[in-house]
């Protein structure tokens, strides 16, 4: 543990009301009040502010948070708000920590690799087709609600990519009870009343009711996969044969199951807020939109379906996804606590202080992106990425904790932007669209466009 022992300044703060703190501020709107912090304290890299009662240190800048999510990550555990998430995902990556995480982390990880993912990349553009071909089926004069398509889509492609194509009436029931899963852990978050789980609130009922109900089927189909001997190309099966090098243990079927239900909630509620906000900045931004398709025609060359060597080509429209990653990163905050006493920059940080990273916060920072709400996937061009801290963009977070899903969301938001540039030009409906950063930086209204 660090001991300090010269001065250190003392940590800027934000003045605020007794009692409440800033969240009175903060409610008012969350975005503009973090553009603001940084505008006010972005000199001072760090400021600490009072949201709900607690108080928490919010990071401005790239170094700091290269320090605190990398360099000295082991002084920084998982912060308040994923208690909230462990009741319904259980003990999975995203919510485990110390060593228990470490080994789940090693056990998951060579399902991610890139030679797996390419076997992935198939079953994503087979649903990217049918999506198209359903999409193509509704009426061009009626404008389409992007956000209720884009979910289709993910969940679809998340619960294949799990579970394969078999037992396709158990994985329906499956993914119908792990949205409303889902859904509930949003509102639960957002609900600033937390009563005992033993309350019987209508809420509580409904959780307990889809919790059995993702339980059961997710032992089934564990019991029978291991009772087969048939070897198949889905995470589950990866999962499940998964072998830890050290100690040659496998995957309880209480760790499969909380693995299982963190891989499809963290996996599919992100990448379609994603998509959802780039099929917006695409119908707004016609030259963006035009560029993107040329690219896709010239890739395609004629041919009807893309194949995943088509993607490593799509270099313009992995800017565009950056580029809408950059505005509206769907992972906007991100909340850690200090383990022990540390020294962050000259200050002095002490145990048990939260600490919040906010990818919104430094994707918006006019130091590191000039005119920062211009949508501009030029901005990612590779020589104009390297002048850039590499914590400067961070959608998917860093340090051993970065999205073990990153390289799969990107590849299917590639496919599934790339099916659509193919078939369609969207334009907008000209509907307001307001920023709602609840779990993930969501659209208050659903978003719409014309695909014509
Ligand atoms: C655009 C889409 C996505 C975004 C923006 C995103 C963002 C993030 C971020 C910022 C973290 C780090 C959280 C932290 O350090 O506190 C994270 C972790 C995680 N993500 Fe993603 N994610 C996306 C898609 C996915 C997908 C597709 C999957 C799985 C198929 C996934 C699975 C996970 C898991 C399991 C973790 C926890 C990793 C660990 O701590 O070891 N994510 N994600």
């Amino acid at each position: 543990m660090e001991t300090i022992t010269s001065p250190t300044p003392p940590i800027p703060v934000h003045p605020g009301l007794p009692f409440v703190g800033n969240t009175l501020e903060y409610l008012r709107g969350p975005l503009p009040f973090l553009n603001r912090l940084q505008e006010q304290y972005g000199t001072n890299r760090i400021v600490r502010i009072a949201l709900g009662g607690l108080t928490t240190i919010l990071l401005l800048k790239p170094e700091e948070t290269r320090y605190v999510l990398q360099e000295n990550n082991r002084n920084y555990g998982r912060g308040r708000s994923f208690a909230v998430l462990r009741q319904f995902l259980g003990n999975g990556l995203l919510t485990s920590e110390g060593d228990f995480w470490r080994r789940q982390r090693r056990l998951a990880q060579p399902a991610f690799h890139r030679q797996k993912l390419a076997i992935l990349a198939e079953t994503m553009i087979d649903e990217a087709v049918a999506w198209g071909d359903r999409l193509q089926q509704t009426n061009r004069k009626d404008p389409v609600n992007v956000t209720s398509a884009t979910i289709d889509a993910t969940l679809r492609i998340v619960s294949r990519s799990l579970f394969g194509s078999v037992l396709t009436d158990r994985v329906d029931d499956l993914s119908n009870a792990l949205a409303s899963l889902n859904h509930l852990a949003n509102n639960t978050l957002i609900n600033p009343i937390r009563l005992p789980k033993w309350v019987p609130t209508p809420t509580q009922r409904a959780f307990r009711q889809a919790t059995g109900t993702v339980d059961s089927l997710i032992h089934r189909i564990i019991q029978t996969r291991r009772a087969s001997t048939e070897s198949r190309d889905d995470l589950l099966d990866m999962l499940l044969r998964a072998e830890d090098e050290e100690t040659g243990e496998r995957m309880s079927d209480q760790q499969l199951r909380d693995e299982v239900v963190t891989l499809f909630i963290a996996g599919h509620e992100t990448t379609a807020t994603s998509m959802a906000w780039t099929l917006h900045l695409l119908a707004n931004h016609p030259d963006v939109q035009a560029r993107a398709k040329a690219e896709v025609d010239a890739v395609l060359a004629g041919r009807d379906r893309l194949t995943p060597e088509d993607l490593r080509s799509l270099t313009y429209l992995m800017q565009v996804i950056q580029e809408s990653l950059r505005l509206y990163p769907p992972a906007w905050a991100m909340s850690r606590l200090s383990l022990g006493l540390d020294r962050l920059g000259e200050y002095a940080i002490n145990s048990g202080e939260g600490i919040l990273v906010s990818p919104y916060v430094l994707h918006h920072d006019p130091a590191s992106w000039p005119d920062p709400e211009r949508f501009d996937p030029d901005r990612f061009q590779p020589e104009r990425v390297k002048e850039r801290h590499p914590y400067a963009f961070l959608p998917f977070g860093g340090g051993p904790r970065l999205c073990i899903g990153n390289q799969f969301a990107l590849m299917e938001m590639q496919v599934l932007l790339a099916v659509l540039l193919q078939r369609f030009t969207s334009k907008p409906t000209g509907r307001r669209i307001d920023v709602q950063p609840l779990i993930t930086l969501r659209s208050k209204q659903a978003v719409t466009v014309f695909l014509s």
